[in-house]
């Protein structure tokens, strides 16, 4: 029998029982993670190893050394996953590996590493999207309402979803430029914080006015999408102006009033939406969902509109496997799975059905006020 032969006969027996194990490993970028759920999603174990702060001398991730460091730790972050679960790897069903997006090496590193133990242990494999796993990150802790609005705000992407069920997205805004996460990285660099940058921002904002500055939001065709790349912009040059003329500049300030713009113009829109569509509930997730100021608004904002929020807890906004593994089971729930080829994909698109935008939300907008 082949390999395929022997991971079908795998697949009808998790169809069968609805029994087993499923480990993921998520590596897209500077964290090594497994994660061990069963075929219903209860979460067994998640272990992350971050190399963040071998990264703080370059002032961001050297794709070369993330790599490298995949390779050093995955055997001990996926046998630690395993003991944590308190099973051995014969035990597993499937395995999944973050295929996208990401750095392609690091992508390669966890996604060959669980395409391998697959092979290995004649099991069935499937590739999972980076960011279906941070949607998924709210169903780990959180017995979801569908449909809900979703905003995803991590360091690659920042996007406004309307989730129809766990695998079923229609995408109602994004980014036209920078993600919010790389904002608040750029932001922190010209500020002259060590990376990561969005904690450091957060940090130093609290003891800044965030009235001090006023930001000009964008007005933008979609009213839905979000752009960061103007107040990005408009913080270098009040700092490079201040330096020039030989001012003191508060930086806290500049950090508080940067903070509040970025994350008006995040809830003014994903609020909007809950309305637009109809729904009563929102999640937020993504490594920018981690921020304290955010949380504490959209708990605020959640309140006063009668919205459910969902949060993933901090260590669960951040990359994770957890995560991932959660997607996975959304997956293999509907009988979904991968063959031994799938890829890396550095730039890997999440699938949308086509979006039922109210005509509202299409057209273009005033300034993004609450
Ligand atoms: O989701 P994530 O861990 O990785 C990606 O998939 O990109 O997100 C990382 C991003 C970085 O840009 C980081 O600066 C930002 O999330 N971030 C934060 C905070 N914690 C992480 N931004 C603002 N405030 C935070 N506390
Ligand atoms: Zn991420």
């Amino acid at each position: 029998m082949s390999y395929t032969e022997r991971a079908d006969a795998r697949k009808l027996q998790m169809q069968k029982t609805g029994e087993g194990y499923v480990l993921a490993i998520e590596s897209s970028c500077d964290e090594t993670a497994a994660a061990v759920a069963d075929l219903k999603g209860n979460l067994f174990s998640s272990v992350v190893a971050s190399s963040a702060d071998l990264f703080v001398e370059y002032g961001g991730v050297v794709p070369e050394i993330a790599s490298r460091k995949h390779m050093e730790l995955l055997p001990h972050v996926v046998q630690k996953a395993l003991g944590d679960a308190g099973i051995e790897k014969e035990d597993l069903s499937c395995i999944a590996g973050t295929m996208g997006p990401g750095l392609v090496g690091a992508l390669l590193c966890g996604l060959s590493y669980a395409k391998a133990m697959a092979f290995a242990l004649d099991v069935p494999f499937i590739g999972i999207n980076h960011m279906e796993g941070h949607i998924a990150a709210n169903q780990v802790e959180n017995d979801m309402i569908y449909p809900h609005v979703c905003l995803t705000v991590s360091g690659g992407h920042t996007q406004l979803l309307l989730v129809k069920d766990a695998t079923t997205f229609y995408q109602l805004g994004q980014t036209v430029d920078d993600a919010a996460g790389e904002a608040f990285d750029k932001a922190a660099r010209a500020l002259n914080l060590p990376y990561p940058g969005g904690p450091n921002v957060e940090r130093l904002a609290r003891e800044g006015n965030e009235d001090a500055f006023t930001f000009t939001r964008p007005k933008l065709k979609n009213k839905m999408d979000f752009s960061f790349s103007g107040i990005k912009t408009a913080v270098i040059n009040l700092i490079h102006t201040a330096e020039q003329r030989g001012e003191e500049l508060n930086r806290a300030d500049v950090a508080a009033s940067f903070q509040k713009a970025v994350v008006e113009m995040l809830l003014k829109n994903a609020f909007t939406a809950c309305k637009e569509q109809g729904v009563t509930a929102l999640a937020v997730c993504g490594g920018v969902a981690a921020n304290g100021y955010l949380r504490q608004k959209a708990e605020a904002w959640a309140n006063e509109a009668g919205i459910t929020l969902y949060l993933p807890g901090r260590a669960m906004c951040t990359d994770n496997a957890a995560m991932i593994v959660r997607a996975a089971v959304n997956r293999i729930q509907k009988g979904e799975f991968m063959g031994l080829e799938t890829n890396a994909i550095p730039s890997l698109k999440l699938q949308f059905m086509q979006a039922p935008l109210q005509e509202s939300s299409k057209n273009t907008s005033e300034n993004n006020t609450k």
